[in-house]
């Protein structure tokens, strides 16, 4: 079996950190066409700046790193430095990337590549607020049916939202970026807050990275200690939700991860209820299913994937 061809568009963020390492740590399973940076937990001059780090990390330096869109489609950027810190790396110190940023937009590297490659070969793994995926839709519509598979961190229901009482972050900062790419047509599968929220590095998880004895095992280490604080506060949970891996993992063993296919709207009016995922878990509606929205992993076996993973760089 040929690995996934797949473009990670993200804002890192310590947990996007992770899951970029797992995804160049699997070249077996996954080829990263390229990764497209957006603003979101930091603005985007740091976002495409962390990419880059990530990637010389994992010892991947040739891999093409965009820079996409700064600021949502029409709300103001909100960011989240009081969970990633002030470079959205905080935790452990590391150089400035040596790898140049590749030329042109984001946002054109995904159009292209699209047109490029044989339809339905390419999977979009967006791991931030989703304004970059949105603005290539809204630009060149008919990549739409060219997309295998869009598999993003975001949403919740049950969880119902980290950053207002009903919004997960991601969908909140760009809620018509959401809307739209929800409204495209292309198959999703989401990792909303119900299954990022058992994905939880405890103790016993964290000392295992370090225990790798390897760089990257110990800059997943410090990440995790240092990102956790904000979630162990919040929800008195036993260690830092590791959301955006959940994307990658499932794109190498989708059986740890169980979810319904169903309909799942965008709040985009409500100042109360912005950026809400209104996932139709109970099947109330007849409005059709637009997704696949996951509900439970196995996260012993999460974690043993990751581990494994991350030991290889
Ligand atoms: O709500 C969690 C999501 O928001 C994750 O993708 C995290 O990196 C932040 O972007
Ligand atoms: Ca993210």
């Amino acid at each position: 079996m040929p690995p996934r061809k797949i473009i990670i568009d993200t804002d890192p963020g310590q947990d996007d950190a992770v899951a970029i390492l797992l995804a160049l740590a699997s070249p077996q399973e996954i080829e990263v066409l390229g990764i497209t940076a957006v603003a979101g937990n930091v603005p985007l001059a740091l976002t495409q700046k962390n990419a880059r780090i990530v990637c010389e990390l994992a010892g991947a330096p040739q891999t093409p790193v965009y820079a996409g869109c700064e600021a949502p489609l029409r709300r103001p950027l909100v960011t989240a430095e009081h969970v990633h810190g002030k470079t959205g790396l905080d935790g452990p110190v590391l150089p400035d990337p040596k790898m140049p940023l590749a030329p042109g937009h984001a946002v054109d590297f995904i159009i292209d590549t699209l047109r490029a490659e044989p339809a339905g070969t390419v999977t979009l793994c967006p791991l931030g607020p989703l304004t970059n995926i949105a603005t290539a839709l809204a630009k060149a519509p008919d990549i739409a049916p060219r997309i295998r598979e869009i598999v993003l961190m975001g949403g919740a229901y049950f969880q119902v939202g980290n950053i207002t009482p009903t919004a997960e972050f991601n969908i909140y900062v760009d809620p018509h970026a959401a809307a739209a790419v929800f409204a495209s047509g292309a198959p999703i599968t989401v990792m909303p807050l119900d299954v990022t929220h058992k994905a939880l590095v405890t103790a016993p998880r964290v000392e295992a990275f370090r225990a790798l004895g390897t760089h990257p095992g110990r800059m997943v280490a410090e990440w995790t200690d240092f990102f956790e604080r904000f979630d162990k506060e919040k929800y008195g949970s036993p260690g830092a939700p590791l959301h955006d891996p959940c994307v990658i993992a499932y794109l190498i063993r989708p059986e740890l991860f169980s979810g319904r296919f169903i309909n799942v709207e965008i709040e985009t009016t409500s100042e109360l209820t912005m950026g809400m995922t209104v996932a139709d878990w109970w099947g109330v509606t007849d409005r059709p299913a637009n997704a696949t929205f996951m509900g439970d992993l196995d996260a012993d076996g999460f974690f043993a994937l990751l581990t494994e993973r991350i030991a290889r760089l």
